[in-house]
């Protein structure tokens, strides 16, 4: 019996609990009224009175020592709550600083152009940005193996039917002729792909806001004249030029320049020396465009603009290199919180 006891001590010297449920299975074990402690007692009575005062000693050592050890194990579980249910809370800290989001420079310049042609009365719309041959090229009159295609280098998917990431939104404005009569007064902002190597000036995404307008009698006039409007209310600035140039799907095609004026080193640096700063591209929708799309070419006639985004916002922003624009550095799109 005394061996006994004497394991049961070794026990108790061991044990571990880590909460208070396992502390009380240890008080039920060693200390209830069911539990060794009270068993070795009742035994008490069966010993011989020779050893009944090893028995008693060794009795007490096992209680002291069960009760040390539940004392000491309830402490260690009490100190290591108290921690957990009560953070060391300093309200006398500073608060964390809240991180304000800010627009992209992209999204300000496309909002801006946005509204400036909301107020005349373009509507804003937006389509695919994988588009089919036929959207982004045919319907457009690049024809089939045309060289002109390859003024756009293309990303083609490869699927069934033919298919790229458009390199343009003048997809947008097939879909719109093909579902809606004229008159049709639209601007198409987004992304577009070019298979171009990317370097400080030119990237294999970027943006476009591209315009069409739609109606009987529309001339080349109307166009200059919305295109001056565009020139006045976003950059400030009251003389543009025409300059020709080419594309397939306007004819005859154009760029505009900007007169900018060459008062400071900066616009000497904007405008090359020239003065004049080129903004877009526009031209008369070709008629085979039209028929192209459901719209009688006899009846209607139209003009279309594109504007490249990145470009205009690296001159607006002062920013020097395009690849900027889209590695998304918090340090950099920080910048941006003061404008909307
Ligand atoms: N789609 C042309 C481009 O991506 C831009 C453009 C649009 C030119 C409309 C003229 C008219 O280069």
């Amino acid at each position: 019996m005394l061996d006994k006891i004497k394991e049961h001590l070794q026990d108790i010297e061991n044990a571990i609990v880590t909460d208070a449920k396992e502390l009380e299975v240890f008080r039920v074990n060693y200390l209830g009224s069911k539990g060794l402690l009270k068993g070795f007692f009742n035994e008490f009575k069966n010993i011989p009175n020779e050893h009944k005062k090893e028995f008693g000693k060794t009795l007490n050592d096992f209680k002291k020592s069960a009760q040390g050890k539940f004392d000491e194990l309830q402490q260690k579980i009490q100190s290591s709550g108290v921690k957990k249910e009560s953070p060391q809370l300093d309200l006398t800290l500073p608060g964390y600083p809240v991180n304000v989001g800010s627009r992209h420079p992209v999204s300000i310049i496309i909002n801006e152009m946005n509204d400036i042609f909301s107020k005349i009365g373009f509507i804003i719309k937006e389509s695919f940005e994988i588009e089919d041959d036929w959207h982004n090229f045919s319907a457009l009159n690049f024809p089939e193996e045309h060289p002109a295609r390859d003024m756009q280098d293309t990303f083609f998917i490869e699927s069934k039917i033919k298919q790229a990431l458009r390199t343009h939104t003048s997809s947008v404005q097939v879909r719109v002729m093909e579902n809606e009569q004229p008159p049709i007064r639209i601007i198409a902002p987004g992304r577009v792909f070019r298979n171009e190597a990317i370097s400080a000036r030119s990237h294999c995404i970027f943006h476009q806001v591209e315009g069409l307008y739609i109606d009987k009698n529309v001339s080349f006039a109307d166009m200059k004249q919305t295109l001056l409007y565009f020139a006045k209310e976003f950059f400030g600035k009251a003389k543009i030029r025409l300059r020709p140039s080419y594309f397939p799907f306007t004819e005859p095609s154009a760029e505009m320049d900007v007169y900018w004026g060459l008062e400071t080193e900066v616009d000497h640096k904007i405008t090359k020396g020239t003065g004049w700063l080129e903004v877009l591209g526009c031209g008369m929708v070709d008629p085979n465009v039209l028929d192209n799309c459901g719209i009688d070419s006899k009846i209607y006639s139209g003009y279309a603009f594109g504007i490249g985004v990145e470009r205009i916002a690296m001159q607006r922003f002062n920013i020097p290199d395009i690849r900027m624009i889209f590695e998304n550095d918090v340090r950099f799109l920080k910048q941006f919180t003061q404008v909307v």
